[in-house]
């Protein structure tokens, strides 16, 4: 018997150094050709209290204000995506967290480079669980059920 179980559903952004280098078209156009279907998207400035509540967890951290600021710098593109597995699966097509280090083939390994800032500029987010999914689909897209 086949079982069935809901799709999930994870947030992506195009990060400012993303967007400003005009690569949301081609990030959307692999998240599209994996085949996860976009739910909404969305062209805006992040606000102080998204960016906090965002990334409340690396708090504390040596690179979070650095962080705060880069994601400050520019518009960003957000997205929530849909499909089975698409919160590990978006979290593959993006690569690892340094772009240098980040695979051929990937959104950071192809996209990505070291440009000798104090945080890592690595063109996209994509959530890590489904607990922060939740979380962060709420904080981008609050009206969305
Ligand atoms: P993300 O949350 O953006 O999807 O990336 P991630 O899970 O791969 O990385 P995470 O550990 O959550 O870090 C969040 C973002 O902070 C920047 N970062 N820079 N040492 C550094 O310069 C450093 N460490 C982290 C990156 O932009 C990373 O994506
Ligand atoms: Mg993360």
């Amino acid at each position: 018997m086949t079982e069935h179980t809901q799709p999930e559903r994870s947030l992506v952004l195009v990060k400012p150094d993303g967007y400003q280098r005009g690569l949301t078209g081609e990030v959307l156009r692999r998240i599209e050709a994996k085949g996860y279907t976009l739910v909404a998207l969305a062209v805006t400035d992040a606000r102080p209290d998204q960016l906090a509540d965002h990334y409340a967890e690396h708090e504390g951290k040596p690179f979070y204000e650095p962080l705060v600021e880069f994601m400050s710098s520019g518009r960003l593109a957000a997205a929530v995506i849909e499909g089975h597995g698409c919160i590990p699966g978006f979290r593959a097509l993006a690569g690892a967290t340094d772009p240098t280090a980040a695979l051929p083939g990937t959104i950071r390994g192809d996209l990505g480079r070291d440009w000798g800032g104090s945080v890592q500029q690595n063109i996209v987010h994509g959530s890590d669980s489904t607990e922060s999914a939740a979380r962060e689909i709420d904080i981008w897209f609050p009206d969305l059920g």
